[in-house]
C-alpha cells in the first residue's frame, strides 16, 4: 500500500505568518540552514497564493538553475533511448526549456493549449482526495522547490523537476492526460477511503512508475521513472510483470528506493483497455472485490 503523505515534508503555518517545511532527519537538506530557509520561502508563496491570482513566480537561484540544467541534460539522452514514444512526442510538443526552470504559469499555459490541463502551486502535501479530485478537473497541484544539490539523481519528494519534467511532459499527451483525468474522476466519485487508496495505488504503478513495450523494447512512461535519471538506468533490470489490477492494488512497496517490481503494458491501447476502463468503472464496491481476488 502506498501512502502519498510519506513522500512529502509536512508544512506548518505559524501565527506570525511564517511557513515552515519540516524536513526529516534523513533528508539531505536537514543540516543545511540555507536550504531549509529557501524551502520555507518557496512554500510560503504557495500558501499565500489564492485561486484566481497569477501563479507565484519563483526567482530561482543560479544553483537551483544548475540542477535543472544538469538533470535536463542527463535525462535528454536517457529519454531518447528509454522513454516510450508517446511520452517523447508529448515532450517534444510541450518544448520545456532545458537551460532555466520554467515558471508554473508558463507550464500551465502551454499544457492548457495542448490537453486542457493547468497547474496550480502547492506548498507540499496536498491531501490525497483533493489532489486526485483536481486531476478529475484537469488541474495539477505542483510544488516549486528544487531537490537538495547533494542528491540530484533521485528525490523521494516530488520537486519541480518531478512535477514538470515528469508529469508536465506526460500530461502533454492527450492519451496520458485522459488516463490521469479518469483516475481523478474516479476518486471524486468515491466515498470510501479504501477506494481512493486502490485508485492511488494503481496510479502509482502506472502513471508514476509504469513501463510499456515498444515492439520488443521495454520503455518508461511513468513520471516517477522519467524524472529520475538513476531510475532510468535501472528500470529494465527490475522484475517486470504484466499489468494486473489486483496485484497493483495489493502489493506492498517502498517509496524511498527504486521500485523492484514494475508492471508493463503492451501498448498505450492496452493501458487504456485495462487501467482506463478500470478508472472509468471504479466504484466503492471495488476494494472488496480486489481483496477477494487477491
Ligand atoms: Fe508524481
Amino acid at each position: 500500500m502506498f501512502e502519498e503523505a510519506q513522500l512529502y515534508s509536512p508544512v506548518s503555518h505559524h501565527d506570525d505568518g511564517t511557513v515552515e517545511v519540516h524536513l526529516g532527519a534523513n533528508h539531505p537538506g536537514f543540516n543545511d540552514p540555507d536550504y531549509r530557509a529557501r524551502r520555507n520561502a518557496i512554500a510560503a508563496r504557495a500558501v499565500a497564493w489564492q485561486p484566481g491570482e497569477p501563479l507565484p513566480r519563483i526567482d530561482y537561484t543560479e544553483g537551483e538553475t544548475a540542477i535543472w540544467r544538469q538533470v535536463s541534460h542527463e535525462l535528454a539522452d536517457k529519454h531518447r533511448r528509454r522513454a516510450h514514444p508517446e511520452y517523447l512526442a508529448a515532450k517534444e510538443r510541450l518544448g520545456l526549456p532545458t537551460e532555466q526552470i520554467p515558471q508554473l504559469d508558463e507550464v500551465s499555459a502551454a499544457l492548457t493549449g495542448l490537453t486542457g490541463f493547468s497547474y496550480v502551486a502547492a506548498p507540499g502535501l496536498v491531501e490525497l482526495r483533493e489532489f486526485y479530485s483536481s486531476l478529475g478537473d484537469r488541474v495539477f497541484h505542483s510544488t516549486q522547490y528544487v531537490r537538495h544539490p547533494s542528491e540530484p539523481l533521485y528525490t523521494p519528494e516530488p520537486d519541480v523537476i518531478h512535477e514538470v519534467l515528469g508529469h508536465g511532459n506526460q500530461l502533454a499527451s492527450p492519451r496520458f492526460a485522459a488516463l490521469t483525468q479518469a483516475a481523478g474522476a474516479a476518486v471524486a466519485r468515491a466515498e470510501r477511503d479504501e477506494t481512493v487508496q486502490v485508485i492511488a495505488d494503481i496510479f502509482w504503478f502506472t502513471m508514476e512508475f509504469g513501463v510499456m513495450f515498444d515492439g520488443p523494447d521495454l520503455k518508461a512512461y511513468g513520471a516517477g521513472i522519467l524524472s529520475s535519471y538513476g531510475e532510468m538506468d535501472e528500470f529494465s533490470h527490475m522484475e517486470i510483470r504484466p499489468l494486473d489490477l489486483v496485484q497493483m492494488a495489493t502489493l506492498n512497496y517502498d517509496i524511498t528506493s527504486y521500485q523492484p517490481i514494475l508492471f508493463a503494458a503492451e501498448s498505450v491501447g492496452h493501458l487504456e483497455d485495462v487501467v482506463g476502463t478500470f478508472f472509468a468503472a471504479c466504484d466503492d464496491e471495488v476494494p472488496e472485490r480486489m481483496l477477494a481476488a487477491a
